[in-house]
Formats: C-alpha cells, structure tokens, sequence
C-alpha cells in the first residue's frame, strides 16, 4: 500500500531556543533561506506524501499560515510585479494539502502521534520530527518507503552516534538483514551508556503500519513519565517486526544550538552566492585565533 500521509509533531515547547520561541514556533526558526519545518514538509512532498498532518498545541497556528495562502502578500507582490516571489509563494501553500489536529496535553511523541490516529486511519504513514532535518539526494522518508515495499514492516531511520550520546535517543540493536537494514532485536529508549545495547540511534524518521495506534492507546508512561513511541514500537516488533534503516544522507539536529547553527552553515555553503564570502570568512576566523 503507497504511504500518503505523514504526520509531523509540532506540539514542543522550544525551551532550547528561548527566548525566541517565546513568541515563534521553533518550527519556524529559519535555516539559512527557508524555516526548518519548509525542509520536512519539503522531504515528505518529495517522497509522494499527498497530505500532511500536523500535530500542533496552543501558539503554533503560524506554521498552518505558513503553508497557507497570504492572500495580501500575494496582491501586494503582484502590484510589485514582483512575479518570482509571488510564484514562490503560490508553489509553498500547494506544495501538499495540510491538516492538523491538537494535542491538548504534552504527554509525550508516542502520545502526539496519537492524536492523528482519526486522521490517519487504517492505512500505513509516515512520521517526520522537526528536529531531525537530513539533507540526502534520495529523500530520507523515500528510501524508507522503498524498506516498506521490500518487507511490510515498520521501519524506523537510524544512525551511529558517539557512545557518551545514547542516553538522548531511542537505540535500536540486531543483525544486518541487508546493507543498510536491521533487524531489530532490541530496542530502548535513552538508555544510560552501561546498559545501551549499542549506539545505533533512532532517528525521527519512521513508517508504521495503522496497528501501532492500538499499542500507543494502551501504553504506559515510560522514561521522563512520558508516553514514548519507542515503548509501543517494542511492543509492536513482538508481534510484527521492526526494523532499522541506515539511511544515505547528513543528518543535523535542528533542535540542538549547535546542530542548528551546523545546518544554517551547510545549507548556506549549498549557494554558490554564499560559498565564497563564507570560506573568506572561516579563513579570517581561523587566522585571528592566536597559535598554541
Ligand atoms: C525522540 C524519540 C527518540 C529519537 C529522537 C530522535 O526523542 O523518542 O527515540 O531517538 O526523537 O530525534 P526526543 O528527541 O523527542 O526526546
């Protein structure tokens, strides 16, 4: 069955980015030209996802406006003549069809993506994370879905992190079925370095079949009394199987300072415009420090 749907939380807070996300969506925070979330929805467009659903909370409507049409910034460019801009915007809100839906409470991922359950209904999906932004030629959630055609199982995109990382991600352990997938045997949610079963991380890029909706209605709190995807797709790999895909691409965590600033830089190194002014710059910077 093609996936079609992603659904992509927004419902967190942003502490790390106060006191800007005081008043802007850390969704929206840009990275070099375009806001982090322009990325995601971009990836999942480019993937074939026809619709998206966000999972938003109270003072995040500004990301439906900004995939929404502006109707007097688009009049106010075309008085302009200012037919570029003006076709840029008009690309950006039919880019995909948006739908949302709220999650009233903070209990956790695997609890925000419940709250798509309805709208998801009973057919495979995609899940993105804000945070998770992968720069790659194929599509991160495109080579997943090509897993999910091979295997019809759930497929959850993972990456090796340093070994003093492991307790800020799921991580996910067992044999390589295939060059770039793994049969999960094991899987934990931020596990302390001692007791990790490896340092495979899961990142937030997964396809679930519509079963794991039943296992996160009956799953418990679990690390941080939060209610963890992670927990139910444990459950889900005793009845189904689960597996992870290493996939081809850079990943930047969006949602981390410097991941963020790590992104602005590589995506700004991407313009032939911006290139040279940027390698002058790093040049002058790495001059200035005085030698040891
Ligand atoms: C979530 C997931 C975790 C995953 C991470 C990737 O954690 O629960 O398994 O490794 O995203 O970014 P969070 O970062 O929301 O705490």
């Amino acid at each position: 069955m093609k996936i079609k749907k992603a659904v992509i939380p927004c419902a967190g807070q942003g502490t790390r980015f106060l006191p800007a996300t005081k008043v802007v969506a850390k969704e929206l925070l840009p990275v070099y030209a375009k806001p982090i979330i322009h990325y995601i929805v971009e990836e999942a467009a480019l993937s074939g996802i026809e619709r998206v659903i966000f999972v938003t909370s109270s003072g995040k409507d500004s990301i439906l406006d900004y995939f929404d049409h502006n109707l007097s910034l688009q009049s106010f460019l075309e008085r302009k003549g200012d037919t570029e801009r003006l076709a840029q915007m008009r690309q950006l809100s039919e880019m995909v069809e948006i739908v949302s839906v709220r999650q009233k409470h903070q209990l956790g991922l695997g609890h925000a993506i419940l709250q798509a359950a309805d709208l998801v209904g009973d057919e495979p999906f995609a899940v993105l994370l804000g945070d998770d932004m992968i720069d790659s030629k194929v599509p991160c959630i495109k080579q997943m879905m090509r897993v999910w055609n091979k295997y019809h199982k759930a497929v959850v995109a993972t990456f090796p992190v340093p070994h003093d990382q492991v307790d800020r991600y799921g991580i996910v352990a067992g044999p390589r079925i295939d060059k770039r997938v793994i049969q999960v045997k094991q899987m934990v949610e931020k596990p302390k370095p001692e007791d990790a079963p490896g340092n495979m991380a899961i990142i937030g890029h997964y396809i679930l079949p519509p079963q794991i909706f039943r296992l996160l209605k009956s799953q418990r709190a679990g690390v941080g009394g939060e209610i963890q995807l992670t927990d139910a797709l444990v459950r889900l790999n005793r009845s189904q199987g689960v597996l992870a895909y290493e996939f081809d691409g850079d990943r930047y965590d969006a949602g981390d300072v410097f991941g963020f600033i790590q992104a602005n830089i590589m995506h700004a190194m991407k313009d032939p415009a911006m290139r040279p002014k940027l390698e002058e710059l790093f040049r002058r910077i790495i001059s200035d420090q005085p030698t040891a």
